[in-house]
């Protein structure tokens, strides 16, 4: 058994207990997202009627998911917290580093060769914590979580964006940093803030060439790629039944394509049906037991505009196939109003490839149905006009597919299975065109197209469809070709029509797999060394941070003074530095790169104190560290936006770079700043921001009495002597001012 039984059995016996107690403190009936968050609360004793969309709140997780490319630096991280073991059941999934090119057969083995310093490090580091591993070729984390760990109720973290696939199977399934799953993995406390709540009623059921996929693309077009931030999307209703566990996990996996925190369903039928059909009969069981509180309460199907921030109806009997896109995954289009569109928008009507599967859409209906489609090429004599790519979501959906014949159909039609793994979904498509630049579309049934994401080329247009439509096009190799109403030509010259797709959604003979490529963790991790060969450019082991000295902060060199936005992309950047994830002074080098300079309007060049030349920001900060000399970077409003990326934290603090201050911060960032163990500060008047000139030297005063609510100050000595005071803020508690003078959040854990 792959999963924790004991676990899983501790987690339902006290589940409807913390909802009762939750619902007495609320005074009023709950929806699901409440429940399942009320049950979740790191310390129960404080429990409140948390105000949504503005307090944070302490949550414990109950597991923890890490993809391949983010696993790096959690672990590493992880490493240094002095634990022997993870203190909540996790997995690392080897998905994201495998060149989709030639197909599984070559492709595979090529990734584990160009990749196996990474999967080394990973697989022992597993080994050694008590950490779950899945191999490179078993699948993709979110297909591999569903079939094995998602559990209704539940709560989960991941590094990924599209962890709220879990969603599917009614559980709070949230995308993270590699930062904050340490926290989970270490036994802290984990913050979010209360999300709003988005209340989804579906009504009626789906028909024809209508599939799950295309609630979520209407969906996206009525919210727009910001309309779900900080909220968690619930769906409801009796429309609700009538899906698939795997339609409603495509449908959450891209609640993340309109920026909510996760999505969720309320348990059913279908999950339970594919809990068993997955071998998790006793869970399914326990899940049966505590039904009533695995869904919203009565009253608020009632009256749900009492307990939603916002309520949106679909009607699934009247929803008709979605192609979104290009370049924005909310661009929606009806297929009956996209020829129009395509032609208004002058988009390549040409369709040169079809792709399928995903971690959105690859399970064994998204397939069937998909290959339903396949078959009619041969039946109704028809000649493929595009290609045809296949990523599989996992081996047991691959070798299930295989045995029911539908890969064959795929292939038949000139379909090539690339390696269960993520591939063109994340750039890693090593596409064979006669022109790599050429302006073309695709049609994929992935969840994001944002240009170059698939191949890297800008001139590509994506659109996203289902599997099917995604088949249906790239028989018919033009973009204004709608299955349900039009014809095609077959090879004898008669016009023939594509019928509606069919497939089961679960396997009648049942799900099958030879290797499903999980290694269990070793019984005596203490035993396990985690390798990381000297010379790595890909990987470092982490030093722990300096705890402080004790003493302020005396005329730290001014690095960067920076204008404008600078969000994580500008202070960490990702494309080729991705590379170095798991190398923090390889990756070090990109540090601010992106931001602007306000003294001169450039990027990647600053001032250096030293030699009076204009370097590249991390040159510089180099430079100063080699002399033991700390710095400091100054900043205007919400530094820090965008991805919860650790690097863009842990960069400045391993160039010695002591304090940001800033006019404000990004919540995540400014935590992930103080986990680092780095002085994060605001102007207690913005307009002192103006006051810091290019050559300034900057002292902090007053750490002897760091306390919270306590302001410190700031003395800025000018090149020509002079000097001028003002007060910075903090936001920091006591135990985040215990981080900063342990040097970092984990070294506390090791005192
Ligand atoms: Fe991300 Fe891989 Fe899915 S790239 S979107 S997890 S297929």
């Amino acid at each position: 058994m792959i999963y924790d039984m004991e676990m899983q059995k501790t987690f339902y016996a006290s589940y409807a207990e913390k909802v009762e107690k939750a619902r007495k403190k609320l005074g009023r009936a709950m929806t699901l997202a409440e429940k399942i968050l009320y049950a979740h609360l790191y310390d129960e004793n404080t429990m409140a009627a948390f105000r949504r969309g503005e307090e944070y709140v302490n949550f414990r997780p109950d597991r923890v998911a890490m993809q391949d490319a983010t696993a790096q630096m959690a672990l590493l991280q992880f490493m240094n917290a002095g634990k022997s073991v993870s203190a909540v059941p996790a997995t690392v999934h080897c998905d994201h580093l495998i060149q989709a090119y030639k197909g599984v057969e070559e492709d595979l083995p090529s990734a584990c060769t160009t990749n196996k310093e990474v999967y080394d490090f990973l697989k022992s580091v597993a080994s050694k914590y008590g950490i779950g591993f899945w191999k490179p070729g078993a699948g993709i984390i979110h297909q591999v979580v569903l079939e094995n760990y998602a559990f209704p109720g539940g709560m989960m973290v991941g590094t990924d964006s599209h962890t709220p696939n879990a969603g599917g199977l009614g559980m709070i399934a949230i995308g993270v940093g590699g930062a904050d799953a340490v926290d989970v993995m270490t036994g802290m406390e984990w913050e979010l803030k209360m999300p709003k709540l988005i209340g989804v009623k579906l009504t009626g059921a789906l028909n024809g060439w209508a599939s799950p996929k295309d609630v979520i693309l209407k969906l996206a077009g009525i919210l727009t790629v910001k309309g779900g931030t900080n909220a968690i999307i619930e769906y409801f209703g009796e429309g609700t039944r009538s899906l698939s566990a795997t339609g409603k996990a495509t449908i959450c996996n891209m609640g993340a394509e309109v920026g909510a925190t996760t999505s969720v369903f309320p348990y059913d039928e279908e999950m339970k049906r594919y809990l068993c059909a997955t071998g998790r009969e006793d869970i399914a069981e326990l899940a049966e037991a505590n039904a009533a509180d695995l869904r919203a309460d009565a009253e608020v199907a009632q009256q749900p505009e009492k307990y939603y921030d916002r309520l949106i109806e679909i009607d699934l009997s009247a929803l008709e196939p979605y192609v979104n896109g290009p370049f924005t995954p909310d661009a929606a289009c009806p297929v009956s109003e996209f020829a129009a569109r395509v032609k208004k928008e002058g988009f390549p009507q040409k369709m040169e490839v079809g792709l399928i599967g995903s971690c959105t859409n690859s399970s064994y209906q998204d397939l069937s149905r998909a290959a339903s489609v396949a078959r009619q090429v041969k039946a109704k004599g028809l000649k493929m006009q595009a290609s045809l790519i296949i990523n599989p979501g996992s081996e047991q959906v691959y070798c299930t597919a295989q045995r029911d014949g539908m890969i064959e159909d795929l292939k038949s039609i000139g379909g090539v299975v690339m390696t269960n793994a993520c591939g063109p979904c994340i750039g890693q498509w090593k596409r064979v065109t006669d022109d790599p630049l050429r302006a073309n579309s695709i049609v994929t049934s992935f969840n994001r197209n944002f240009a170059k994401r698939a191949d890297g080329n800008p001139n590509t247009h994506a659109f996203i469809a289902s599997p099917e439509m995604a088949v249906a096009f790239a028989i018919a190799g033009d973009l204004c070709f709608n299955p349900l109403t039009d014809t095609l030509k077959n090879e004898k010259g008669e016009e023939v029509r594509l019928d509606s797709p069919t497939g089961e959604t679960l396997p009648l003979k049942g799900f099958t797999v030879d290797d499903n490529g999980y290694v269990a963790p070793s019984a005596d991790g203490g035993k396990v060394e985690v390798t990381i060969q000297p010379d790595s450019q890909r990987l470092q082991k982490l030093e722990p941070f300096a705890a402080w000295n004790g003493e302020d902060f005396m005329e730290l060199p001014l690095l960067i003074k920076t204008q404008g936005k600078c969000t994580t992309d500008h202070i960490s950047m990702a494309g080729p530095w991705l590379r170095f994830r798991g190398h923090l002074e390889n990756i070090s080098d990109n540090m601010l790169m992106g931001a602007v300079n306000a003294f001169n309007g450039k990027t990647n060049c600053v001032w250096n104190q030293l030699t009076g030349e204009y370097e590249a920001v991390s040159a510089v900060a180099k430079q100063y560290k080699a002399k033991g000399m700390g710095s400091i970077v100054v900043a205007e409003e919400n530094y820090g936006e965008g991805s919860s990326r650790e690097h863009a934290a842990m960069e400045p603090r391993f160039l010695n770079v002591r304090v940001i201050l800033a006019k404000s911060f990004a919540r995540i960032h400014e935590t992930n700043l103080k986990k680092q163990g780095m002085l994060a500060l605001t102007f207690a008047d913005k307009n002192d921001y103006d006051k810091v000139r290019e050559h300034d030297r900057i002292s902090i005063l007053g750490l002897q009495r760091f306390a919270p609510g306590k302001p410190l100050h700031a003395v800025l000595t000018h090149e020509d002597g002079t000097t001028e005071t003002f007060e910075v803020l903090h936001t920091y508690n006591e135990m985040q001012i215990n981080w900063f003078k342990a040097g970092s959040a984990l070294n506390t854990f090791k005192k």
